[in-house]
């Protein structure tokens, strides 16, 4: 029996931004239940739903300080119990958000281990002492800018924070910390969740050393990834957390491994590694191949995209499986960041809608994505709440760029592109809350792009999401058939080969602005599925998606 998850769409929600049923101005586990129904109607079998855990929401949920209780901002533990049933009775299953690299410094553990050198939670976190200058041990840069070392004056040392000053970093050096990090999980599997999707994993195993390296920017210090991410001795930890969870239970898992090569993974998933799949990026990091900063965008080509992905298509074909995503809560809306300025969203959101579920691999679709919501383009700082976009605000100044310039670069990477509210209808707040005030604001162009208008209109982005989707589901080749990049080195067509010994159905699609001529031997496959109409079978339309039948 194949594992159900392998034949699956995911959904990932950010519950801040999904349906607020309270009416206080953020998402919550009631919103999530109400709209199940909607969810079903998108063939999907399962939602990665990001941390509901209590938090101060520094890095909104990624800062746990309870990790077995529900946020009061978003209900009750009886509201998440309810949802597991409702989600059940539509075969859907809950996906729970493990964020283990790091806790809340207001999590109880911290709140000990500060205390002194010599409570039991002392060894809980990790403390070095000053270098003799009383400078932090080392110049490493913080994900979220800023040293990555924080000084702490009860306990007359520093604490490592891969991420925010209020994001310390767990020892998984002790024991202790790694029992009850699986203890937690342990207690969602209770509750009858279907997986996890585990956050920052590679950073969970520090180095031996801890040294000094070459400064990148004009802070003087160089970013931690270079020094803390995936490094030797991880896949130890890694193994045990399997042994002592997921093993022999029928859940999936997903790690976020930022940093992980297409030719690693087969250490990370499948039969010999330690998860079910693996969120690498190396085809959402096109444009920041010079690390996370994003004031040093580069440029990237359609030939590259297509190389990460048969790269990683590759890589998992007979070992792991490849969970297939263009968004997330971390990065810009895909209609945005994967096409020209100008280019028609729509079309845009269908092109790329079509790529994602004819790949091989489970489908994520980012909540909103199945509409086309895009980037929100706000120029002032103070309206961004994300973490990042303000602290990669700070720095592009400090590398000598103006205010006008760093905004530009906020605008295009910043994950509140994501965040903001479920567009639902063209009613006050886009029918994501009755609040005067919601906490982050709702895309303008709401009225036009919402669930509401889009159900009534049969060309719509969530239309053609919803028969991709039913047709993946219904042809088995989309689901374990071959696949087999073609035309690779092209710069416009994104085309490429699902087969089984039976059938054999070829995605084409013209990411460029341009009407494009196909090779000869596409006219005389067979069109099932075209996203414009009465189009000439020799070419694509700018954005044209079609999916033959060979
Ligand atoms: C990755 C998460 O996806 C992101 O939202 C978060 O800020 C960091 N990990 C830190 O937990």
């Amino acid at each position: 029996m194949a594992e159900w998850w392998k034949k699956i769409v995911a959904y990932q929600i950010y519950p801040k931004s999904f349906s607020d049923a309270s009416g206080s101005g953020t998402g919550d586990l009631k919103g999530i239940t109400n709209h199940l129904d909607y969810l079903k109607e998108l063939s999907v079998g399962a939602i990665w739903i990001t941390p509901i855990y209590p938090s101060p929401m520094v890095d909104n949920g990624y800062d746990i300080s309870d990790y077995t209780e529900i946020d009061s901002a978003y209900g009750s533990m009886s509201d998440f119990e309810n949802l597991i049933a409702e989600a059940d009775k539509r075969g859907i299953k809950i996906v729970m958000d493990l964020v283990y690299n790091h806790s809340s410094d207001k999590h109880n553990w911290f709140l000990e281990s500060k205390k002194n050198k010599n409570n039991p939670k002392a060894d809980w976190y990790i403390w070095r002492d000053a270098k003799a200058d009383g400078s932090p041990p080392t110049n490493w840069r913080s994900i979220f800018g800023g040293s990555a070392w924080t000084w702490c004056e009860e306990r007359k040392q520093f604490y490592l924070h891969t991420f925010a000053v209020e994001q310390p970093d767990l020892n998984w050096e002790n024991p202790e910390v790694r029992q009850a990090l699986y203890d937690a999980a342990n207690f969602w599997l209770e509750k009858g969740v279907g997986g996890f999707r585990i956050d920052a994993i590679t950073y969970i195993k520090k180095p031996k050393k801890f040294l000094d390296g070459e400064p990148d920017g004009k802070d003087g210090l160089t970013t931690i990834h270079n020094f803390t991410a995936n490094t030797e001795g991880i896949l130890d930890f890694l193994r045990e957390f399997k042994e002592k969870v997921f093993a022999g239970k029928n859940i999936f898992t997903v790690g976020e491994a930022n940093g992980v090569a297409a030719e690693e993974l087969s250490r990370w998933v499948g039969k010999d590694g330690v998860f079910d799949m693996l969120f690498e990026f190396s085809h959402v990091n096109l444009p920041l191949k010079n690390g996370e900063i994003w004031c040093r965008p580069t440029e990237w080509k359609l030939s590259e995209l297509k190389q990460a992905i048969s790269n990683s298509q590759a890589a998992t074909k007979n070992n792991g499986w490849y969970p297939a995503f263009f968004e997330n809560h971390d990065k810009p809306r895909c209609v945005n960041y994967f096409f020209a300025k100008g280019a028609n969203k729509i079309k845009a959101a269908k092109a790329l809608a079509t790529v994602l579920l004819t790949m091989r691999g489970t489908p994520f679709i980012f909540q909103g994505q199945e509409l086309g919501m895009s980037n929100v383009s706000w120029n002032e700082i103070e309206k961004y709440n994300d973490i990042s976009s303000r602290s990669q605000f700070d720095f592009a100044i400090q590398e000598g760029f103006s205010a006008a310039e760093a905004i530009d670069f906020i605008k295009f990477f910043s994950r509140d592109n994501a965040r903001t509210p479920m567009q639902w209808s063209a009613e006050k707040n886009s029918g994501f809350s009755d609040a005067e005030k919601t906490w982050l604001p709702v895309n303008e162009n709401y009225l036009e792009v919402n669930a509401a208008a889009e159900e009534k209109n049969s060309d719509s982005v969530l239309n053609w999401y919803r028969k991709l989707s039913k047709f993946r589901s219904e042809n088995p080749e989309f689901i374990f058939g071959d696949f087999e990049m073609l035309l690779a080195e092209d710069e416009k067509i994104f085309a490429f080969a699902r087969s089984s010994e039976e059938k054999k159905f070829v995605t084409a699609v013209n990411f460029s602005q341009e009407k494009v001529e196909l090779p000869k031997n596409f006219a005389e496959k067979k069109i099932l599925i075209d996203s414009e109409k009465n189009s000439d079978k020799n070419f694509l339309q700018p954005l044209e998606a079609r999916i033959y039948q060979d």
